[in-house]
C-alpha cells in the first residue's frame, strides 16, 4: 500500500529550496513514478494558451515514454478530467469514450486536477498502468492528497 502521507511530506521537503513549478512537477512525476508499482507513465498536462485556439493541456514534467503535447478541453481523459473538475479513475481505458492512447500498454488511468488559489484549474496529474484497475479508492484519496500539496507549495 502506497505511503501518500510520506509522498506528500518528500515533495514539501524536496520543494524547500525551490518552489519553481518545472522543478516541482519534475521532482513530483518521479517521486510517484518510482514509488506507485506497476506504472508505465506518471506526469503532468498544464493549461497554457495555445496561438490558434482556446486554451489546451500541453505537456509536462513527466516519467515515461514519450506522450501527446496537446489535448484539448472535453478530449481524452485528462480532457475530462480539466473540463469536469474532478478525478476520473478509469479501470479500463479502452471503455473510456475519446480515451487518447499515447502508449498502447495502458490500461488502465487515473486523472486528477490540479486547482489554482484563485479559482479555476491549473493543469492534471495524469497517472497510466499496464494493468487493468490498477487504481483504488485509496489510491484516489492519496493522489487527491498529493495534488493538494502541491497546490499549496506552487502558490507560495
Ligand atoms: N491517456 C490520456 C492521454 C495522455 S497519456 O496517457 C500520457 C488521456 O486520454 O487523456
Amino acid at each position: 500500500m502506497t505511503d501518500y502521507i510520506l509522498l506528500c511530506e518528500q515533495i514539501k521537503s524536496l520543494a524547500e529550496i525551490s518552489a519553481d513549478e518545472t522543478a516541482v512537477l519534475a521532482n513530483a512525476s518521479a517521486l510517484l513514478y518510482d514509488a506507485l508499482p506497476d506504472l508505465n507513465w506518471a506526469g503532468f498536462y498544464l493549461v497554457r494558451e495555445v496561438p490558434d485556439g482556446p486554451p489546451a493541456l500541453i505537456l509536462g514534467p513527466f516519467q515515461g515514454k514519450v506522450a501527446c503535447v496537446r489535448i484539448e478541453r472535453g478530449r481524452g481523459v485528462c480532457g475530462t478530467a480539466w473540463e469536469a473538475g474532478e478525478t476520473q479513475l478509469v479501470p479500463d481505458v479502452h471503455a473510456f469514450p475519446g480515451h487518447i492512447a499515447c502508449d498502447s500498454a495502458s490500461n488502465s488511468e487515473i486523472v486528477v486536477p490540479l486547482r489554482r488559489r484563485a479559482g479555476g484549474i491549473a493543469g492534471v496529474l495524469d497517472l497510466d498502468s499496464p494493468l487493468f484497475s490498477r487504481f483504488t479508492e485509496a489510491d484516489r484519496v492519496g493522489l487527491e492528497s498529493f495534488a493538494r500539496t502541491l497546490e499549496d507549495i506552487l502558490s507560495r
